[in-house]
């Protein structure tokens, strides 16, 4: 399945040359099992990597009796988020962009000298179809300082929602377009380190990525920078030394180590976990590595920062709960803001 690129003569491959599942049936029996049992959402502070499926108001989708929305790329190309970019420039008149940050759901964040304008609903800015949550739509709210602006970025999109790995980097790309420089992202996620304490703060020097799927995937892989990026140093060293610096001075246990990439929704089994140990990982989560490959490609600096929500599989003797992880993120809500605040204040000189 190749053809000749029209501009260039070069060869170029159709994404439909590609299994584009991307484990996708697996994904519609959970989410018929999520719609069974309606759950609850507690806005927390840090957005879990297990936390979407259980929202409430979620009800199935009346064609495929599934809770996440299906066929939602039709109308995604890599043109039509040029043309998002170019519709948010004239309508929010951003000035210049600075960077992206993707915090947690309904962490309030605050920065000195920056002022938050009223958050934008993303389905304002983009074409594709997206969960509707009750009381907690994904938005992004512009923050200015002068002519400068800051993406803030609330409730990031995962695969294991159903959403296809162009979509999840679908913010990444606007800011990345729009001028951004540097991608900061926050997550929830097991540890691996049984002698690391729930609460610690990893800042991520590197990742495996096991989710199956890369957002440069087909046509994405060609348009926004190198179709082959490196990642030798995909976690900028000077940002993950100001990261620590800041994580210290909140108050975390802070250390370096590698995020696991898994696609979940179900968390592993502890046999993966000791495959996760063996490989070198420090924490076990279900987001953030799309982003950071799309970011990455499109030559912004990232900066990436874990929370250790709760022992992973297997290391203690009881199951793990999406509550475990909910508790944790609420409790270290007011040290993360700080670390945020003040990070955000060290990069953005
Ligand atoms: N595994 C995967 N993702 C997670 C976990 C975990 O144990 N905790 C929070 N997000």
């Amino acid at each position: 399945m190749r053809e000749k690129n029209i501009k260039d003569g070069t060869p170029r491959w159709r994404p439909e040359a590609f299994s584009t599942d991307h484990g996708r049936g697996v994904l519609f029996a959970a989410a018929a099992a999520a719609a069974a049992v309606p759950g609850r959402w507690i806005g927390t502070g840090i957005e879990s990597d297990a936390d979407k499926g259980e929202e409430e108001g979620e009800g199935p989708d009346a064609d495929t009796g599934s809770c996440y929305p299906h066929a939602m790329t039709e109308r995604m190309t890599p043109d039509s988020i040029r043309a998002a970019a170019d519709g948010f420039r004239e309508r929010y008149r951003p000035g210049l962009i600075r960077g992206l940050l993707v915090a947690g759901s309904g962490l309030s964040l605050e920065v000195p000298g920056w002022e938050a304008d009223e958050p934008v609903p993303l389905t304002e800015v983009f074409d594709f179809e997206m969960h509707e949550l009750v009381g907690h739509n994904q938005t992004l709210t512009l923050w200015r300082r002068g002519g400068e602006t800051l993406l803030v970025m609330n409730g990031r999109f995962h695969l294991y929602q159903g959403y296809r790995p162009e979509e999840v980097v679908a913010p990444v790309r606007l800011a990345g377009l729009l001028g951004a420089k540097v991608l900061i992202a926050t997550n929830a996620t097991g540890s691996l380190d049984p002698e690391m304490a729930p609460g610690s703060l990893v800042v991520v020097s590197d990742h495996i990525n096991l989710q199956g799927s890369n957002p440069l995937v087909g046509d994405w892989g060609r348009d926004f920078g190198p179709p082959f990026p490196d990642m030798s140093e995909a976690y900028d060293s000077e940002l993950r030394a100001l990261a620590m610096g800041a994580a210290r001075e909140a108050g975390f246990d802070a250390r370096e180590g590698v995020y696991c990439a898994m696609l979940g929704p179900s968390f592993e089994t502890p046999a993966e976990i000791r495959m996760l140990m063996a490989m070198g990982g420090l924490v076990v989560g279900m987001s953030t590595v799309p982003e950071v490959i799309a970011a990455r490609q499109m030559g912004m600096r990232v900066c990436v920062l874990s929370l250790a929500a709760n022992p992973a599989a297997g290391l203690v003797d009881r199951e793990l709960t999406h509550e475990e992880v909910m508790d944790e993120g609420k409790k270290a809500a007011e040290k993360l803001r700080s670390l945020i605040g003040d990070l955000v204040g060290k990069v953005f000189i």
